[in-house]
């Protein structure tokens, strides 16, 4: 016992802990809460990595690190530059192009991340980045690019030393790593559980076990038809032959709260134990409100030699292999996914956290902080933009800045300080789905000067909503204000003002249905809270007038319960901490 304690400790995997297994653990989903969309992960030692997609927000391709696969801490952003691909983001029309489904690998030493960024008029490019610190942004590569026009990357080392990419169809080329140079034709390994039937076969993962290769795919889809597939050949090129069990995970037909499970990508942890992790959406069946949209979910997989894996369903409450006592021992300094936020901005060393996010890379000096809080320098362009003109677009740096919501239900509120000298100058707060999907509180100036609020909904087909209306008395004339967002039911959320002291939650200005946030224009990915500033067109070329900066402090997310189904929530912090 004192051995095999010793063994863990050290990270190593022995066999007789293997076979005396401990008692199995139970745990909840998601386990990445929050936008998390087309998960890949492995394992180094006795450390756990999850990269995730992102699509245009920017930083992008986020890393997580964890020691208990329950805790985890933002590592890195592997795409965090301009540079490391010039000109892109400001040149990417569509809301759900850039990042695609990325695969996390490590070998020999060092992190790879091969991804597609899509949406370039001259098509998609793919990418491969690396690192051998995953828990530094400047330590990842400029990406070696590389041509195709599938997406869905995998990134496979055979024995042999060969390096594979799969993609969507699912097609296999050889790749040269240091030229992004592929094999030509491509050869074809499989078409899917239905044959040319197959709806989307795509999100290839690769692995050799005891003589096989598994090719383990996605196939129906990323909406409530996904599934999980596998097939398996001697030889890397096939002939592939499919499970006759196949799907081997999927929610599809169920009435489960947690839907569109697939896009998996598996890994063993330091007792040699199989997990996965995957997609899901919570929405029930109906498949209607959803708004944090794809989550990271994860399922024990029991896969015995020559046989093949068998995948827990997905479920809010799960039990699976021993999983060691919860540990926020990782390496790095960035926040927990799912942590609270506190932020006042104003110290020297203050700096923007490393989880926050902008819709496209932002333009230069528009988010600093201060001594007055974080600035916000206004974008010509508004929250939606008029996407015909270059500099209304919000293609070239919307000046938004937010954080996942990662919690079913949460409260969210910033002091603003804003005296703007235009009426078209405005900031305030905004739950952001897309440029076409979000719901805002803002300070706006009157014609005749003086402030008032502005509370926007837009998103999913629902008519467009604006309402103004005057600040509550004793705000007319403050310096600062405080605006929230609440997501006060899975279905609800809350716009309001006002409110100091702990328990004075201020007046509710205006509330949207959650279904305004979830699909739509932003299928793909799920929605961020935050903060925006504009001057609604005024000014010219890529500047506003002066004198609409905003100054944001006391910036406060906090979680407070999640909904594991329909009708069960657990509070917020119910992940074991230490
Ligand atoms: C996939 O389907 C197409 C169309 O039927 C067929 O030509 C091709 O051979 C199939 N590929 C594989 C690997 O079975
Ligand atoms: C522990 O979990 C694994 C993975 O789901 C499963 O195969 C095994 O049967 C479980 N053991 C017990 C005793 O429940
Ligand atoms: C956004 O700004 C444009 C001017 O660039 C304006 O025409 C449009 O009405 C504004 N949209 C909203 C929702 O305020
Ligand atoms: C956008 O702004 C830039 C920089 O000020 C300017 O060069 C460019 O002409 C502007 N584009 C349009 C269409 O006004
Ligand atoms: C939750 O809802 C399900 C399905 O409607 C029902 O079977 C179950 O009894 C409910 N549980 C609770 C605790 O209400």
């Amino acid at each position: 016992m004192r051995f095999t304690t010793f063994l863990s400790a050290l990270g190593l995997t022995s066999l007789s802990t293997a076979r005396h297994a401990p008692a199995n653990s139970t745990f909840l989903n998601p386990v990445l809460p929050g936008w998390h969309s087309d998960p890949s992960c492995t394992r180094v030692d006795d450390t756990y990595y999850c990269a995730t997609s992102t699509f245009i927000a920017f930083p992008g391709l986020p890393v997580y690190a964890s020691k208990d696969l329950i805790n985890w801490r933002l590592a890195s952003h592997a795409w965090s530059r301009d540079s490391q691909l010039p000109g892109v983001s400001w040149n990417t029309w569509g809301q759900q192009d850039g990042m695609f489904a990325p695969t996390l690998r490590h070998h020999d030493g060092e992190f790879f991340l091969i991804c597609e960024y899509l949406g370039q008029s001259s098509g998609s490019i793919g990418v491969v980045f690396r690192t051998r610190d995953p828990f530094d942004d400047d330590a990842w590569s400029d990406p070696v690019r590389f041509e195709t026009d599938k997406i869905d990357p995998d990134l496979f080392w055979d024995d042999d030393g060969k390096v594979y990419v799969a993609t969507q169809g699912i097609i296999l080329q050889e790749i040269d790593l240091e030229t992004g140079e592929m094999s030509q034709p491509p050869v074809q390994l499989w078409n899917g559980s239905k044959g040319a039937d197959t709806v989307w076969p795509e999100g290839p993962h690769i692995y050799k076990k005891d003589g096989w290769y598994y090719l383990l795919i996605a196939e129906g889809g990323t909406a409530t038809n996904h599934a999980v597939t596998i097939a398996r050949a001697p030889a890397i090129d096939g002939p592939y032959e499919q499970y006759a069990a196949n799907p081997i995970l999927t929610n599809l037909g169920t009435s489960e709260y947690f839907q569109t499970v697939g896009h998996a990508d598996l890994f063993t942890d330091t007792q040699g134990n199989w997990w996965g992790l995957a997609l899901a959406t919570r929405s029930g069946p109906e498949w209607d409100i959803y708004p944090m949209g794809r989550e990271a979910v994860m399922f024990p997989v029991t896969w015995e030699e020559g046989a093949w894996p068998v995948c827990e369903p997905v479920r809010g409450r799960m039990s699976g292999w021993h999983l060691r006592p919860p540990s926020r021992d990782v390496p790095g300094d960035k926040p927990f996914n799912a942590d609270p936020d506190f932020y006042a901005f104003t110290g020297e060393d203050a700096r923007i956290p490393a989880h926050f996010m902008h819709w496209r890379v932002p333009r230069e000096g528009s988010f600093t902080t201060t001594p007055r809080g974080l600035r916000v320098v206004p974008s010509r362009a508004n929250l939606t933009g008029q996407i015909e003109h270059d500099n209304l677009s919000g293609r070239r740096g919307l000046s938004f800045v937010g954080r996942r919501q990662t919690d079913t239900i949460f409260r969210f509120s910033v002091d603003l300080t804003f005296d703007p000298d235009d009426a078209n100058q405005e900031a305030g707060v905004t739950m952001f789905l897309t440029q076409y999907a979000h719901v805002d509180l803002a300070v706006q100036r009157t014609g005749s000067g003086a402030r008032q609020l502005r509370f926007h909904a837009v998103g999913n087909g629902a008519p467009e909503l604006t309402e103004l209306s005057d600040l509550p008395d004793d705000l007319a004339g403050a310096e600062t204000v405080r605006l929230w967002v609440r997501a006060v039911s899975p279905t609800l959320f809350e716009l309001a003002v006002g409110g100091t002291e702990d328990g004075d939650e201020g007046v509710v200005v205006g509330s949207a249905s959650a279904k305004l946030l979830s699909g739509g224009t932003g299928s793909f990915v799920g929605s961020l809270v935050g903060v925006y500033a504009t001057c609604n067109g005024n000014g010219d070329g890529e500047e506003c007038p002066d004198g609409g900066d905003a100054y944001f402090t006391n910036w406060r997310y906090t979680p407070i319960a999640q909904f594991i189904s329909a009708n069960e929530s657990v509070p917020a912090d119910v992940h074991p901490r230490p």
